[in-house]
């Protein structure tokens, strides 16, 4: 399923991976890193105070069989050639409030030099806790006049601290995760977060009671 809205798209691809390779990919990573690295951030955007995830690194500069390169090579038989700039398996602390995932201007501008285009960002989603309905957020900046406002949904996302941050935003798709081994993927770089639903408690300390745990891949287009 590919919605094309005002320009930008996003996708949704059931069992992308299956529940073999699943297990297989969690068990490789596992062994090669026992602990991943990183966790939350301190952040004063978010009422929740925290965002961010630990991660393990896909290794896909490794030479051999490492099955992160061949989840890239089934997403570029898919979604065309591309170049990854961030990949690694996330188990997520806290959610993110919302962003672009351009890391900097002088990046951005360091990668059109190159030639590089805007691509395709993916999730994969590896497992959640039980009664948990992990979501994705993608907005428009600006707000469109047909689209409910972040604020209206302040139930189910970050409740962000400043109203002057939120009030650019209004909900473009809600891209629900069903199964794990599922696809995400939207073209950059549109604003998104992750969910937050209203109880839900996060714990900042051990990556193991992770709310959720999720491949991620950052792509730019080639041409
Ligand atoms: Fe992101």
């Amino acid at each position: 399923m590919i919605g094309n809205f005002m320009g930008k798209r996003t996708s949704y691809v059931k069992q992308f991976i299956s529940t073999e390779e699943i297990a297989s990919i969690r068990g490789f990573y596992e062994k090669m890193d026992p602990a991943p690295s990183g966790g939350p951030w301190k952040s004063s955007t978010v009422r929740l105070g925290h965002e961010g995830a630990w991660d393990r690194s896909l290794h896909l500069d490794k030479p051999g069989f490492i099955p992160g390169k061949m989840i890239v090579d089934r997403l570029q038989r898919q979604f065309g050639d591309f170049d990854v700039y961030t990949s690694s398996i996330r188990y997520l602390a806290a959610p993110f409030a919302p962003h672009s995932d351009v890391i900097s201007a002088d990046w951005l501008l360091k990668k059109r030099a190159t030639g590089l285009l805007p691509g395709w960002k993916f999730l994969i989603p590896l497992a959640w806790i039980d009664g948990y309905n992990p979501k994705t957020y993608i907005f428009s900046n600006p707000p469109e006049n047909n689209e409910k406002l972040y604020s209206e949904y302040q139930h189910d996302l970050p409740y962000i601290t400043n109203e002057q941050d939120s009030k650019n935003f209004s909900i473009k798709t809600i891209l629900e995760w069903e199964e794990p081994g599922d696809l995400l993927a939207w073209e950059d770089f549109q604003w998104h977060c992750s969910s937050n639903p209203d109880g839900m408690e996060y714990n900042l300390t051990d990556w193991r009671s992770a709310c959720k745990e999720f491949i991620s891949v950052e792509t730019m287009r080639k041409s």
